[in-house]
């Protein structure tokens, strides 16, 4: 018999990886999924029309929300799940101060509504759970690096609201004996990261630019820094978790941190453009330094004549300030590599590089389906 899966945020970055994972491990898995007015399963079509494919489906979904109660009951008694992966979530930090009180519902609320599903339902001793934490948890930390000792210190309604959702994980552990765990997973990204993020928000900057569809880019802090590692990783931490004999919370992080204004730099040279920056706060600008002309060519199938020395193509927007930031994670994941035998196997440069990479195939292919240029910047999901 195969194990049954249950991923709660199934259509995003962690949500397809990890359910690629799990697929390939021979789990069933059912994934909750949002309705929604326009597609939202992009990131998920591709394994779902792989698995329809094979006469023998094994992953599935059902409409549902982790505001609704009634709904998580009824989908967890009709799937028996053996592991629930509770990843949805509203994962934006900047957006959860405009939307606290929702963020508290889904991210924390939602949270203990699963918890709750599998005890009501008898299904203590049998339902594993894995609970999405954050590095977010350390918000203005209070150790570097941040290891499963540090203490909590969150700058953000969607950090508060995570906060309950780990505590609440403990709680019912401890209280239910229930095997729940926590993983307090630092920054990571793919190709398919959300695009507001700031990562993707850069390599797809990058691809426009290059490609001459898009100007200048707009970010908020440049002087953040993250410990960022790479999203596949990362679900084989997740899964590794609910394999153990006891269910413990564990910290996932590469142990590198690196500033906004580097990875920006990183992500530009991934096309032969570097950048020089200039001035302070708001005032400051990244502006070319130099094209290696090669590797622009090589990288984009162009020549870059739009492109000029001293040109600016960074700019500080207030707009992408938080009313409260976190300026530095860093997380040490000795208690995960000793006990789970997790690695990191993707390295930063690694990561950039694909991720600019697939940016540069998404804009030339869709340049050429809507065969005309069309100007990123403007859109409505860029002010975040
Ligand atoms: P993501 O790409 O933003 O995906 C979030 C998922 O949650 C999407 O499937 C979204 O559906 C769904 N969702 C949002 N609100 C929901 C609700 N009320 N009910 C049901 N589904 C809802 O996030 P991610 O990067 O994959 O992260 C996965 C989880 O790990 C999140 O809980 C996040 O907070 C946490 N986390 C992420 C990181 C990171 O660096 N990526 C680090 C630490 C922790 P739509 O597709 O319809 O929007
Ligand atoms: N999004 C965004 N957009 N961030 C920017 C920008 C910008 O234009 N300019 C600078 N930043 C800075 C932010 O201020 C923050 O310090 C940093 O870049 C990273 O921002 P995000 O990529 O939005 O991620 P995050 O660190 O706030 O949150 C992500 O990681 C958490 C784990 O630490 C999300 O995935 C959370 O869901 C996750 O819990």
């Amino acid at each position: 018999m195969s194990k049954i899966a249950l991923i709660t945020g199934i259509t995003g970055q962690d949500g397809s990886y990890l359910a690629d994972y799990l697929l390939q491990k021979g789990y069933t898995v059912w994934g909750m999924k949002r309705r929604s007015s326009s597609f939202n399963t992009s990131r998920i079509d591709a394994l779902f029309a792989n698995d329809r494919q094979e006469g023998n489906p094994k992953f599935h979904y059902f409409y549902g929300d982790l505001t609704d109660a009634s709904n998580i009951i009824k989908y967890i008694q009709e799937i028996q799940p053996d592991e629930i992966y509770n990843l949805a979530a509203m994962s934006h930090v900047k957006v959860s101060f405009d939307t606290p009180e929702y963020t508290g519902n889904a991210d924390g609320l939602g949270t203990l509504r699963i918890l709750e599903a599998v005890r009501i339902l008898g299904l203590t001793q049998k339902t594993r759970i894995y609970q999405a934490s954050t590095s977010e948890l350390y918000g203005l930390v209070q150790e570097v690096p941040q290891t499963e000792q540090t203490p909590f210190y969150p700058r953000s309604p969607y950090g508060v609201a995570k906060l309950y959702g780990y505590w609440i994980t403990v709680n019912y552990r401890e209280a239910y004996n229930m095997f729940a765990c926590n993983g307090i997973l630092f920054n990571h990204e793919s190709p398919v990261r959300g695009e507001t993020f700031v990562t993707r928000k850069i390599t797809r900057a990058v691809a426009n630019i290059s490609l001459g569809f898009q100007g200048v880019l707009s970010l908020g802090n440049l002087d953040a820094k993250r410990d960022w590692g790479h999203a596949k990783d990362y679900v084989e931490a997740m899964y590794l978790m609910l394999q153990q004999d006891k269910p413990e919370d564990f910290v996932i992080a590469t142990g590198r941190t690196t500033a906004i204004r580097d990875f920006v730099r990183m992500a530009f040279h991934e096309v032969g453009i570097m950048l020089d920056f200039t001035g302070k706060g708001a005032d400051e600008k990244g502006i070319i330094a130099g094209i290696d002309r090669d590797l622009f060519e090589s990288q984009t199938g162009l020549e870059p004549d739009h492109l000029n020395i001293g040109q600016e193509l960074i700019q500080v927007d207030p707009f992408y300030f938080r009313p409260t930031e976190v300026n530095l994670l860093i997380g040490d994941a000795t208690k995960a590599k000793t006990k789970l035998g997790w690695q990191p196997q993707h390295t930063l440069e690694e990561m950039v590089s694909e991720m600019v990479q697939s940016d540069v195939e998404l804009v030339k292919r869709n340049h050429h389906l809507k065969n005309g240029g069309f100007l990123i910047h403007n859109k409505v999901e860029d002010l975040m």
